[in-house]
């Protein structure tokens, strides 16, 4: 048996190609979604699996056969994984593999496979794999390795030639630049352009290369065209020019967020765009003071609604007589100058005065606020507390929940 005490580290290029686990327990359930996203053609040999493993079965992600492993199963495999509880399974796993010159991990002894798998730090589309001699220092070192690299702010050189001349439309979160998802940092990181908001996180920007175009939308100067329309304007002329657009946003892009006409805009044009779904303030603001928006046994629907134009006018979209004989939870965003109105013709319309409700401000950034009251008290407490965009208003039975979230 060869011993890997000393592997010479490789690449794979599973795509298409057969890889088999044996054995359905958490190391398959960890080892499964890192195959699967290399492109392996997954065969799991376990009489039991976890349910997550399950849901990719059910999925058709990958291949089950729900019986113990048998002499002739890894034939045809171009690399194996032996990760049952068993060591003498795991043994016979890694003796056929090295049979059939396949090469095989152990997860139960790493030194008695043919391979290792190694501990991995991820920066954009740049993947450093880390070896040492046992597991335990493995992770170490990974650790060591993505300090330094976060220390160096090392990043993936030059922009993905695919992502020039194209446009992404990014969610950035409800503000603190931590909530904002991976793929859209790694998007970020790669942008020749930046078109921000003002409710997008500030932090990231700062960390971007000094070559990189920053472009405040709200200072874009728009003459004659509608603000937005200068937004679409600028994305579309600097994608013509051959740049990495990031469109970054607060929030989701497409709540409140304009985004499918940016989107619109560069079909128009024959630029290509993608999107890349941000942490809503809608759900997270409310989270984050503590506010689940349902909750069992207590509220079944959570309605989402702008409040940017007060009950009643001419241009308004919201059936708020409709909204006030709901029982569940509202979330209002961009409601605050007219929280009094929209208060007031919710009680008409037939809510309890009396029904919990909360105004968060600056949600996720130094100095969030959260402050508690009723529907019917809703107004003074903005008053009370100068309540300024930006802030969501949540009225419903949650808004009255205990606090129970531990203050980090
Ligand atoms: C134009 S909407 C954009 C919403 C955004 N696309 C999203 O998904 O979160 C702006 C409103 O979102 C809410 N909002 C966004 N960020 C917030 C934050 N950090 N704290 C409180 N409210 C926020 C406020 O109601 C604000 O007026």
């Amino acid at each position: 048996m060869i011993r890997p005490v000393n592997p010479y580290p490789v690449g794979l290029d599973l795509e298409g190609r057969r890889v088999v686990v044996i054995g359905g327990g958490s190391v398959a359930q960890r080892r499964v979604p890192v195959l699967l996203a290399s492109g392996a053609a997954v065969h799991l040999i376990s009489p039991e699996i976890t349910p997550t493993l399950q849901g990719l079965v059910d999925s058709g992600r990958i291949w089950w056969q729900a019986r113990e492993y048998h002499t002739g199963d890894l034939e045809g495999a171009w690399y194996v994984v032996a990760a049952t509880k068993d060591s003498l399974v795991n043994a016979r796993v890694a003796a056929e593999a090295e049979q059939l010159r396949t090469f095989c991990v152990r997860s139960d002894a790493v030194t008695s496979g043919s391979a290792v798998t190694p501990a991995v730090v991820r920066r954009g589309e740049m993947l450093v794999a880390v070896l040492t001699g046992d597991r335990a220092r493995t992770a170490e070192a990974r650790d060591v390795v993505a300090r330094a690299l976060v220390e160096a702010d090392a990043e993936a050189p030059g922009t993905d030639e695919k992502l020039r001349g194209t446009v992404a439309l990014v969610g950035g979160g409800p503000g603190a630049d931590d909530l904002m998802t991976v793929r859209g940092r790694r998007l970020l990181a790669s942008a020749d352009v930046v078109v921000a908001d003002r409710l997008a996180p500030q932090r990231p920007l700062a960390e971007l290369r000094a070559d990189v175009e920053i472009v405040d939308a709200a200072k874009i100067p728009y003459g004659r065209a509608m603000a937005q329309e200068a937004i679409n304007e600028v994305l579309v002329d600097r994608a013509r020019q051959g740049k990495f657009v990031v469109r970054l946003k607060g929030g989701d892009s497409f709540l409140y967020g304009r985004g499918y006409e940016e989107a619109q805009a560069c079909a128009a044009e024959g630029i290509p765009c993608t999107v890349v779904p941000g942490v809503s303030s809608a759900l997270a603001v409310p989270a984050l003071a503590g506010i689940p928006v349902t909750n069992r046994g207590m509220t079944h629907e959570a309605t989402i609604v702008s409040g940017h134009l007060p009950p009643g006018h001419p241009d308004s979209l919201v059936n708020w007589d409709a909204l006030a004989r709901m029982n569940g939870t509202l979330v209002i965003l961009m409601g605050v100058k007219n929280t009094p109105a929209i208060a007031r013709c919710l009680v008409e319309g037939g809510r309890d005065a009396d029904t919990p409700a909360a105004v968060i401000m600056d949600g996720s950034l130094d100095g969030q606020q959260t402050h508690r009251g009723t529907l019917g008290t809703l107004d003074a407490l903005l008053v009370e507390h100068d309540v300024r965009p930006p802030a969501i208003v949540v009225v419903g039975d949650v808004a009255g929940l205990p606090e129970v979230l531990a203050v980090v």
